[in-house]
């Protein structure tokens, strides 16, 4: 069994979660794909495909949009897993159905809104103004949600 956990991430909080559900999946083989870097992966040697992606400003990274429009005959042939990075508590389950499409969701074995993280060191002044400002927040912090990352772990282990 071949997982690859494919992601795009602004400030590096979907790369982390990546990360994290890897380390979970110790003893198998998983493979991080960084949409950033890898625009068009070849998904033929992976059974399972994790697509991560986070929300700015409402909206899910294009690239992982793309990737799932791009790609998605594919992905429904594979055993798939999505998981969202997004701040706005109250907003993340309608982010989530809004911006992931409803045939890969249906088809998803796991679905997880893992919380999300601001880190002012990565962000440049825009992003750091619109953070102030809208979300009020004024030093970094971490509001990742363990349960839901422990869940797709143990969801992709089954
Ligand atoms: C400029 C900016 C806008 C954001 N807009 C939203 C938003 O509309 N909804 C939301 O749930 N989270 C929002 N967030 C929170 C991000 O989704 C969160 O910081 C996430 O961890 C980013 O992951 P990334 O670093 O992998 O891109 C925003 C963050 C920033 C910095």
């Amino acid at each position: 069994m071949k997982t690859a956990i494919i992601y795009s991430s602004k400030h590096g909080t979907t790369e982390k979660v990546a990360g994290i559900i890897r380390d979970g999946l110790s003893g198998q083989d998983v493979q991080l794909i960084s949409l950033k870097n890898h625009q068009n992966p070849d998904l033929s040697q992976f059974d399972t495909i994790v697509v991560g992606g986070s929300i700015h400003e409402g909206r899910l990274s294009g690239k992982v949009k793309d990737f799932m429009k791009e790609h998605t005959v594919t992905l429904l042939q594979k055993r798939l897993a999505l998981y969202m990075c997004g701040s706005n508590e109250k907003e993340l389950q309608k982010e989530f159905e809004t911006e992931f499409p409803e045939l890969l969701r249906n088809h998803a074995i796991s679905k997880q809104m893992v919380g999300g993280e601001f880190i002012f060191e990565n962000m440049n002044f825009i992003d750091a103004w619109i953070t102030k400002k809208i979300a009020k927040v004024s030093a970094s912090v971490s509001n990742l949600k363990e349960d839901a990352i422990k869940q797709m772990i143990t969801d992709l282990r089954n």
